[in-house]
């Protein structure tokens, strides 16, 4: 069942349930910021408080961060990106069977784009919903010059409580951590007693998110890179859209092309990221 909604203020989304698992996307951003399986809780978090507001990011969910992820050079230009926060074509929705349902959403350039980003391209967000849940963001060049995009889809995982939680998938691997600026290598799993952000390079295999009562796999393709981030508590207190004590039942994990791993994509070529969380 595929119903398409809308906020008291406008605020568009598509609802889904089939025999697996119930979702719901954002127009705005493509954003998923419901999924949740059959008789299970649902996988992703989402901020009590967050606002659903055109040109603001919904706090939860999954933000797709592109055409960059993080800061751009010039600074007036919004973090991540402007493709969170753009109105993006629905193109269709497949009931593929009982089980499983496809979604297609496109973004293209415009003036307002070329503004902050000075070249042509094509965004689609291909989102299967079913007993997983399959993101593959692609990237078309339709410019005449070769761009570099660094990317991330955001995904905000509910957790029982973070003091509970392990990730498993990354030892030995480098990271850059985003908090003192250093390259530093991971040592065993990742376990959470203070703020985390980090962006993982040379990620080549699954990665596991051990909770209490359950274990979800998030597997990436053509990506090399991803994200690790939990506000902790002092700038969980600081974001916009986020209870104080938010920080206690979420954590990020990324799948990017991001720092080292941001791609370069000739005219006429694509590029996609593809993110398989089970
Ligand atoms: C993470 C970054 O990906 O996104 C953090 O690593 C950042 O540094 C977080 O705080 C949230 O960003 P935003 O723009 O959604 O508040």
């Amino acid at each position: 069942m595929i119903v398409l909604k809308k906020l008291a203020n406008g605020f568009a989304y598509i609802e889904i349930k089939n025999s697996s698992a119930e979702a719901k996307i954002a127009l705005q951003g493509a954003h998923i910021f419901h999924y949740a399986r059959v008789g299970e809780e649902p996988i992703l978090w989402l901020s009590e408080v967050s606002d659903f507001e055109v040109g603001k990011a919904i706090r939860g969910g999954v933000p797709v961060c592109w055409p960059w992820f993080g800061f751009n050079e010039d600074k007036t230009l919004p973090q991540h990106g402007f493709a969170r926060t753009a109105l993006w074509e629905f193109v269709g929705g497949d009931e593929v069977d009982e089980k499983t349902t496809t979604f297609t959403f496109r973004l293209t350039y415009n003036e307002k784009t070329l503004g902050m980003w000075h070249y042509k391209f094509l965004l689609e967000l291909k989102i299967t919903i079913s007993d997983k849940l399959i993101m593959e963001l692609k990237t078309t060049n339709i410019d005449e010059r070769t761009f570099k995009i660094s990317q991330a889809l955001h995904t905000y995982f509910s957790v029982s409580h973070i003091s509970d939680v392990t990730i498993k998938g990354l030892d030995n691997k480098p990271y850059l951590d985003a908090l003192t600026w250093k390259n530093e290598v991971q040592k065993g799993d990742i376990t959470f007693n203070q703020e985390v952000d980090r962006v993982y390079q040379e990620v080549d295999g699954e990665i596991a998110l051990s909770d209490k009562n359950r274990t979800i796999h998030i597997k990436n393709e053509n990506s090399s890179s991803a994200v690790i981030w939990n506000p902790w508590i002092e700038k969980c207190g600081r974001m916009s859209a986020m209870k104080p004590n938010a920080y206690e039942s979420m954590l990020c994990i990324e799948p990017a092309n991001a720092f080292l791993d941001a791609r370069v994509i000739k005219p006429q070529k694509s590029h996609t990221l593809k993110a398989t969380i089970f």
